[in-house]
């Protein structure tokens, strides 16, 4: 009943940060891959496997409902959806199986250049944009710091200046886009690399063997460039 094929799926961002990197380190494993043309689905020449090319937001949950077999994912989504789907009572299982290599980013709090930034208090009942409000919850409620969230899928950086939000809650890698957008980074909430996580359910020993392998070839790939 999971799969009429019975290939591995493994998930992979289609266009990002993570995209290419996911996609060597699969090639260097020996995965003989496909992936010119825009299709969603292409299957592995040279083992049972294929490979689902999905918004990276997509992932964490196509893992934990077992829809696919394996994800490459930041742990910034990864962590953002188990607490999206802990508040709203539903399962959040997944195995992880190996921190990555690449994806190396953080989730930071950033306002405006001349905003006067004295500790996460200068917050206090500002509107915050943000694609993670559960992060920024879980963060700000710790510290004690009311806020008022402004839930953006994209374009976070703009919010300030569009008069949307006094402040943003955003992934920030070498800081271009903020600097782009006159925005000072003032808190570090979350330090984020790409993982590789595995759905909860147990699969077939075939499908289990096959990601066995795959491990061993992992591992052996990033222990090759340390
Ligand atoms: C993040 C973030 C910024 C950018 C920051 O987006 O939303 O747009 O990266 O990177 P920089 O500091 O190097 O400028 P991401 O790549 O995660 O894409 P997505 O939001 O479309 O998923
Ligand atoms: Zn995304
Ligand atoms: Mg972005």
């Amino acid at each position: 009943q999971r799969t009429a094929s019975g290939r591995l799926r493994i998930a992979i961002q289609k266009s990002g940060r993570l995209s290419d990197e996911s996609q060597a380190l699969l090639k260097r494993c020996g995965l003989k891959l496909n992936l010119r043309d825009q299709r969603l689905m292409s299957h592995v020449e040279n083992l049972p496997i294929d490979i689902l090319r999905v918004r990276d937001d997509d992932i964490p949950g196509l893992v934990m409902d077992g829809v696919v077999d394996l994800g490459f994912i930041g742990e910034n989504v990864l962590e953002e959806e188990r607490l999206e789907r802990e508040a709203r009572g539903q399962e959040a299982a997944f195995k992880p199986l190996r921190r990555l290599d690449f994806g190396g980013c953080r989730l930071s709090l950033a306002v405006p250049e001349d905003f006067e930034y004295a500790g996460a208090d200068s917050l206090t009942d500002c509107r915050i944009a943000t694609s993670y409000p559960n992060l920024l919850r879980r963060y700000l409620n710790e510290k004690g710091v009311p806020f008022k969230s402004c839930m953006l899928k994209g374009s976070v950086e703009v919010a300030p200046r569009a008069g949307l939000a006094d402040a943003i809650c955003d992934l920030v890698s070498t800081g271009a886009t903020l600097e782009a957008n006159g925005l000072k980074e003032v808190e570090v909430m979350f330090r984020s690399m790409a993982t590789l996580i595995q759905a909860p359910q147990p699969l077939d020993p075939e499908r289990q063997a096959l990601i066995d392998k795959l491990m061993v070839r992992v591992n052996g790939v990033i222990q090759a460039k340390e």
